[in-house]
């Protein structure tokens, strides 16, 4: 069992975002599509009208070994349902695998529920890929449900192409 804190992230965390961000990534296979700098993370977290959230879990002491002390976080931001109105959605989720199945993933929902009921929200909504087995079945076990599967909903994107295009001046 190890000793950790959870707690919001600051300005200074930035590099350990990123980190986590790409470790998650390169866990789903795709840490190739990671293009986010520090200096966006920074702006777009930290600024007026912050675009994301974290709650970041440090090791409290020295930890074991040279690594890292924080090792675990969840990226999240609010949004609206014109059906039921605010929810959280839960971006990035991730423990790094040596400190895993101690809780922490637990605790982490814990307080991103408790900030959910706080702030009024109806639901926490989030987007697992179909083969993340492991954590399909962590949230399902917390009582979670398959949207896609139940109201058959799909999930689509404009990429920066499309959006120029559609952007783009009309020719008179
Ligand atoms: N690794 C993973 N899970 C383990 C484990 C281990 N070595 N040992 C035990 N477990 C079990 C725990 O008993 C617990 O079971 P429960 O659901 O019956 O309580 C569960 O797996 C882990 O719970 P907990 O310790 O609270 O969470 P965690 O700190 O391991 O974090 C994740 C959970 C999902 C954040 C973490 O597994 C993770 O980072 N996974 C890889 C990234 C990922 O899939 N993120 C979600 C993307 S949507």
């Amino acid at each position: 069992m190890c000793s950790y804190k959870l707690r919001k992230a600051e300005p200074r965390d930035v590099p350990d975002i990123l980190r986590l961000v790409k470790e998650l990534a390169k866990f789903e296979d795709m840490e190739d599509q990671v293009a986010l700098t520090e200096k966006e993370l920074l702006e777009d977290g930290f600024g007026e009208t912050p675009f994301y959230h974290c709650i970041l879990a440090e090791i409290q002491g020295e930890p074991s070994s040279d690594g890292p002390k924080v090792i675990g976080f969840a990226m999240y931001y609010f949004t609206y349902d014109p059906w039921v109105g605010k929810q959280l959605h839960l971006e990035d989720f991730f423990v790094m695998e040596e400190y895993r199945g101690n809780g922490i993933g637990s605790e982490i929902l814990k307080q991103l529920s408790d900030l959910a009921m706080k702030t009024h929200c109806r639901s926490m909504q989030f987007i697992v890929a179909e083969n993340n087995e492991p954590s399909i079945n962590f949230y399902k076990r917390r009582g979670a449900e398959d949207l896609s599967q139940e109201e058959g909903w799909r999930l689509y994107r404009f990429d920066e192409d499309s959006l120029n295009k559609m952007a783009a001046p009309t020719e008179e």
